[in-house]
């Protein structure tokens, strides 16, 4: 018998999400170190990748913007023609069909790093955190963001949100939650392209303790009751098992982060010839949607379009 009729699961570009870095400037493409082949990126060279992944099939990219001024308040994220605002009306208009989610945080915008306000005691001021994620969110809604994903974890953030945007008529922008978000060392690499390493402290407050598999559930469990309309699970390799019982308990819409130190892990050692690139990344791919994943946020979405255009052809 044929083992492609017997396969369990595949992996298609419909289900890849992209990251892109964007920064300021003309004709700009920074290499990170940390991350071979992943590029901080000025407005101009982002349409020419998107260029590129519309060619490939891939459909969907997810924006993160590296602004130029930094502050406690993070204050360049709520201007109206702030650099992630541009981008993306930039992006729709060369490239309509592209889908774009916007990354929801405060900690690639403030000087210490933190993913919302500090209070005195230097910790988040949840309330206040809110307050200007909501108006953040309204920057990105009214440039022209298909969907947003907040990224912080904060308290009750997922309802402050579905609020904000029906009230203002974005009703039908959904919202992707990085539901389960675990404290991690695989972030890493991201620390460095995003410029984003918190200047003291760290975020276990408000991220999870990867001993917590039960926690873990009911973090996404609360935030689907809130009205997110996909849920996340991040990183992703170290933690198919909360994976699987997301999926088993919620049956919504699941994404999986497949995360800077997990990309550079498997595309370092196999710069080194160490492994067989190719074949580990289908693996993982499999591995995601096997877990109970429906999406996949990663680094290798344009390799893996390449490796599936060159099977099926
Ligand atoms: C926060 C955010 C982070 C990542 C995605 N969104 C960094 C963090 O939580 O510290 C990490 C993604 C990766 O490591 O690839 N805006
Ligand atoms: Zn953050």
């Amino acid at each position: 018998m044929s083992r492609d009729l017997v396969r369990e699961h595949s992996v298609s570009v419909n289900d890849l999400i992209f990251p892109l870095f964007v920064v300021r400037g003309e004709n700009v493409k920074i290499a990170v170190e940390s991350m071979p082949d992943i590029y901080q990126m000025s407005i101009d060279n982002i349409l020419r990748e998107c260029d590129e992944l519309l060619e490939l099939g891939i459909n969907s990219v997810i924006l993160f913007a590296i602004p130029a001024h930094k502050d406690a308040m993070g204050s360049e994220a709520l201007q109206k023609d702030s650099l992630i605002s541009r981008t993306i009306q930039q992006i729709k208009s060369h490239y309509p069909s592209l889908f774009i989610v916007t990354d929801l945080c405060f900690c690639e915008y403030t000087d210490h790093g933190h993913c919302g306000i500090l209070d005195e005691k230097t910790t988040i001021d949840n309330d206040k955190s809110l307050e200007i994620l909501n108006k953040q969110a309204l920057v990105h809604a009214h440039a022209g963001a298909d969907m947003i994903a907040p990224s912080g974890m904060l308290d009750g953030v997922i309802a402050s949100l579905r609020n904000c945007l029906d009230g203002a008529g974005y009703k039908h922008i959904p919202i992707m939650s990085y539901s389960t978000k675990f404290a991690s060392a695989y972030y890493g690499p991201f620390r460095d392209i995003a410029e984003s390493s918190p200047s003291h402290g760290d975020r276990k407050t408000y991220q999870m303790d990867y001993a917590n598999g039960n926690e873990a559930l009911s973090e996404s469990v609360e935030d689907m009751r809130q009205g997110a309309d996909i849920l996340m699970v991040k990183p992703a390799l170290a933690y198919l098992d909360v994976v699987a019982s997301i999926k088993q308990t919620t049956k919504m819409p699941l994404a999986v982060y497949n995360v800077s130190g997990e990309y550079a892990m498997v595309k370092l050692a196999s710069k080194h010839n160490l492994l067989d690139y190719e074949k580990i990344v289908m693996e993982n791919m499999i591995a995601f949607k096997r877990a109970g994943a429906d999406i996949i946020i990663t680094y290798h979405a344009k390799d893996v379009a390449k490796f599936l255009h060159s099977t099926t052809s």
